[in-house]
């Protein structure tokens, strides 16, 4: 008996996140009302939706942001409303989260940008270590020229890409992008999307995506979830859903 428990909890821990029936609304805005997603290590999951209908919000939940008001949103098998601030603190520390304005500190270079997660987690305070781990991150983006200057002389995807090492460099498990290719021309978006793609496969993360670019949809989902009115609407691999017949997932694809 014991050993068939241990069988299905390893089979349900295949999913670092489970969003199940989650409800979040603010005032009388109802803004998730019935949502359930899961994400399998590994995988890349890319939510789209119309502006308003809560992508950031869900997000936002999973690193806990945002309080839910109902249902169950599971991170690492636990509750995410359920943990303590030091069980949270180290789950957050698993979890890489890119802002859509990358959110680097100005008035600290690249280097100082990508030291600071690391000594603020206490992660390392070894000179050369660090200096190693920074390099190889930078590498990772291919920026590593860029490593003296400030945020000021980079141009927007060139901070994208710093925003996403200093992410990187705390080796999540895994990474959350909220619309990482907004804003960019349509080469160097190609060039985030496949930057995201390989790095999942160096660092071997899980990631949700949210974008409304389709060629990073494309590129980078294994499975494609589409929220409206508050529940994942569809679900399904870019082709499954590209060839769906509903009029409202449709209009993603055209
Ligand atoms: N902290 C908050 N307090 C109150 N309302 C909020 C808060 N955050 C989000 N909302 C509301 O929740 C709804 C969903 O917002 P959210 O930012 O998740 O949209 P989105 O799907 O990410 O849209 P976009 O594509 O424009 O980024 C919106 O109506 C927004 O006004
Ligand atoms: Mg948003």
């Amino acid at each position: 008996m014991a050993e068939k428990m241990k069988i299905k909890e390893h089979v349900e821990s295949d999913e670092i996140i489970s969003v199940s029936h989650l409800k979040i609304a603010f005032g009388s805005n109802r803004v998730l009302t019935d949502f359930n997603l899961g994400l399998r290590k590994g995988e890349n999951v890319v939510v789209l939706g119309k502006s308003g209908c809560g992508k950031s919000v869900l997000i936002k939940c999973m690193v806990r942001l945002l309080a839910y008001d109902s249902g169950s949103l599971k991170v690492f098998g636990k509750e995410v409303q359920g943990l303590s601030q030091k069980e949270l603190d180290s789950m957050r520390l698993r979890m890489g989260f890119l802002f859509q304005s990358s959110a680097l500190y100005d008035s600290m270079t690249v280097r100082e940008n990508l030291e600071f997660p690391l000594r603020r987690h206490h992660i390392s305070s070894n000179k050369n270590e660090v200096n190693e781990r920074v390099k190889e991150t930078l590498e990772n983006v291919g920026l590593y020229h860029a490593i003296d200057l400030m945020p000021s002389e980079l141009s927007g995807g060139m901070r994208k890409r710093i925003g996403l090492a200093r992410s990187l460099i705390l080796k999540p498990e895994i990474m959350l992008y909220d619309e990482p290719t907004t804003g960019l021309d349509p080469i160097t978006a190609r060039e985030i999307s496949n930057l995201m793609l390989r790095l999942q496969r160096t660092y071997n993360t899980s990631s949700i995506i949210i974008s409304h670019d389709m060629h990073c949809a494309r590129l980078t989902a294994d499975r494609l979830a589409v929220i409206n009115d508050g529940i994942c609407y569809a679900e399904g691999t870019f082709n499954t859903l590209q060839a769906s017949n509903d009029p409202f997932v449709k209009a993603f694809f055209n």
